[in-house]
């Protein structure tokens, strides 16, 4: 580690099933709701499709032993549920879960901790036939719930941490109310609120169940919710903030009801068409979570973007006509690199939790990274670890604040949802075309794996 790295109790890095594994209908997976968006319509001519992905199911052991070889403590990775539970329900499917045993096993002996992620929206297709997804609370939060059951089950003897749902703010509102990823669903605002509930009371419910089950007091919850560092400019007053401008509001609408049961009041006055959690139910959710789990992306100065590095933003901005597709917003700006260091913080005291930063990176757009050799190089991404780092170091060591792990978003290049044009990894993917390694080609790249820059000098 260089002097400049992080050092937190564990610190490595995160994928997902969906966005890494492919093989989307080897040993008894049914689709997701990704994979039948793109068996029922064709991808952007540039951009691809989730079947391939990294082909991590088959490289899984040669991606985990990056964790091992260059020191890395943790590793988040999320199940696939339609590999679990093809058909929803009821069935589960035993090569699935030998294949997870088999993964944990693999990450364990590679040094790291896992840190296990129930549901990265990578839905079953069967549940949206079945009863409409998210779409539909209740059954929804009883699907999950089994699903949960099944996974606590067979895993909970070698994973202590587990993630419940990742970023239902994100998964609502890109999958179903804008909506720009799969299933598509158009939804009322309403709807919108009602997902965001159900998925509270789905985390709620696991944690319940899971706390009565043998052995159940040993696990720790957290459900990852991606927030962003806001400072007040000059006559700026939190009263009339929504969550779009407002740590505060984003706290009080994703982790109030975790810690304190009941969502903040400042969100509810901004929100009245946001639900209220009956007496039982506030009761399920209050202290449901035993840590904070953030992902961070982006810290503003309100109503101000953060300063990119190098011309990210810029490319975001020309290049934003091009991404209308299914993404339709400008790429996250740079984070300003202290929000690293006073979100934590500002969570910690307002929770009186451990924090673990669930994502925390950088993206490299294609514009900037033209071929495979540039990719390993990572200029930009050390660039962005040579600001990150030295916050994370004073969080830990100046402010006392107690972060557990951070984990890096992500550990390889892959499939942000509908594209391979943006990339996370600290492992270069070769996408690029065999014949010129300046063009990605998704069929015909080697897909062989290399550390990149980043990697090496955080380890
Ligand atoms: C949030 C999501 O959890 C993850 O799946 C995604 O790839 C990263 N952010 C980067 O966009």
């Amino acid at each position: 580690m260089t002097s400049a790295s992080p050092v937190a109790l564990a610190w490595g890095f995160g994928g997902s099933a969906m966005q890494m594994e492919g093989s989307w209908n080897i040993d008894g997976k049914g689709p997701s709701v990704f994979d039948h968006a793109y068996l029922n319509h064709s991808a952007h001519p540039t951009h691809g499709t989730p079947f391939r992905a990294a082909d991590h199911y088959v490289h899984y052991k040669e991606d985990l032993a990056f964790l091992g070889e260059y020191g890395a403590t943790a590793y988040r990775f999320s199940f696939s549920w339609p590999r679990i539970l093809p058909d929803c329900t009821g069935n589960v499917n035993q090569k699935a879960i030998d294949y997870y045993n088999n993964y944990i096993d693999e990450i364990i002996k590679n040094g790291a901790e896992p840190f296990a992620t129930m549901f990265h929206w990578d839905l079953p297709q069967a549940c949206q036939d079945k009863f409409n997804g998210l779409q539909n609370p209740t059954a929804f939060v009883d699907a999950f719930t089994e699903y949960s059951q099944v996974l606590l089950s067979a895993f909970g003897s070698k994973v202590t941490y587990w993630l419940t749902l990742n970023e239902p703010r994100a998964n609502c509102d890109f999958c179903m109310h804008r909506p720009q990823f799969a299933p598509f669903t158009t939804t009322t605002d309403d709807l919108y609120y009602k997902c965001m509930h159900a998925s509270l009371l789905a985390h709620g419910n696991v944690v319940q169940k899971a706390r009565a089950m043998p052995g159940g007091s040993k696990w720790k919850f957290g459900l990852p919710n991606i927030m962003e560092w806001h400072d007040p400019d000059p006559g700026y007053t939190d009263a009339t903030a929504d969550e779009s401008s407002s740590t505060l509001r984003q706290a009080e609408w994703y982790f109030d009801p975790c810690f304190f049961g009941d969502y903040g009041p400042g969100i509810k006055a901004v929100h009245p068409q946001i639900p209220s959690f009956t007496a039982a139910e506030s009761n399920l959710m209050n202290g449901s979570c035993d840590f904070i789990a953030v992902n961070i992306y982006s810290s503003f100065t309100n109503g101000l973007p953060s300063l990119p590095i190098g011309e990210t933003e810029a490319y975001a901005l020309q290049e934003v006509d091009d991404y209308q597709y299914h993404y339709d917003m400008p790429y996250w700006p740079h984070p300003r690199p202290e929000g690293i260091r006073l979100l934590p913080q500002w969570l910690a005291k307002r929770y009186n939790k451990e924090v673990v930063i669930t994502e925390l990176g950088y993206h490299v757009p294609r514009s900037l990274e033209t071929s495979f050799t540039q990719a390993v190089n990572d200029d930009l991404r050390t660039q962005f670890w040579t600001l990150a780092g030295p916050q994370l170091l004073a969080a830990i060591n100046e402010d006392k604040t107690p972060l557990t792990a951070v984990l890096a978003w992500s550990l390889l290049d892959n499939y942000e949802f509908y594209t391979y044009e943006f990339r996370w990894g600290h492992v270069a993917v070769d996408y690029w075309d065999p014949n010129d390694k300046t063009k990605v080609n998704l069929d015909t790249g080697s897909l062989k794996r290399e550390a990149k820059g980043s990697l090496k000098w955080m380890s």
